[in-house]
């Protein structure tokens, strides 16, 4: 076990983990984020979705050693300053973009990277950016409203209530 060091949510923090200790089990374990959830082991799901140095990443995928010095951001970190919900957060609330939950840090965590990237994204981008986040119970529309409603977008007729 080695001791590894990163900037999680702007706090810098240290774990233990092993040479084979994922980032996920690292943020779940070793730091106690249990926002970023674990729905697979093939790395199909995208419920571990967060973001390292900006860019989205599957969380099962990366080994947390060779992230020391990182800058990672967990669904943890993404309401606002006072509390609120973030913009994406919201629309996911407006626009009943979850049901069990269960998908939503990830789907959420990889919307905010879609958008930091492409901030007026087409329905057809969104759902292409969405591809690797699975959700078995909201049918993916209201995901698709949420996230061009948190676009400053009007949502699409075919989405509609
Ligand atoms: S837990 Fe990482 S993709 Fe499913
Ligand atoms: S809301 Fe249940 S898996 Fe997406």
């Amino acid at each position: 076990m080695t001791k590894v060091t990163m900037t999680v949510n702007g706090k810098a923090v240290s774990a233990e983990a092993e040479g084979r200790t994922l980032l996920v089990n690292y943020l779940r374990e070793g730091l106690g984020l249990t926002g970023t959830h674990v729905g697979c082991d093939t790395s199909q799901c995208g419920a571990c979705v967060v973001h390292v140095n900006g860019k989205a990443v599957k969380s099962c995928t990366v080994f947390a050693a060779d992230l020391e010095g990182a800058e990672v951001r967990t669904i943890e970190g993404m309401a606002n300053a006072d509390g609120s919900l973030s913009v994406i957060q919201q629309a996911f609330q407006d626009h009943h973009g979850l049901q069990c939950g269960f998908c939503t840090p990830g789907m959420v965590m990889s919307s905010a990277a879609l958008l930091a990237e492409n901030p007026k994204p087409s329905e057809a981008e969104v759902r292409h950016y969405l591809e690797g986040n699975i959700c078995r119970c909201t049918g993916y529309h209201n995901i698709i409203k949420a996230v061009l409603a948190a676009s400053g977008q009007d949502v699409p007729a075919v989405a509609a209530e």
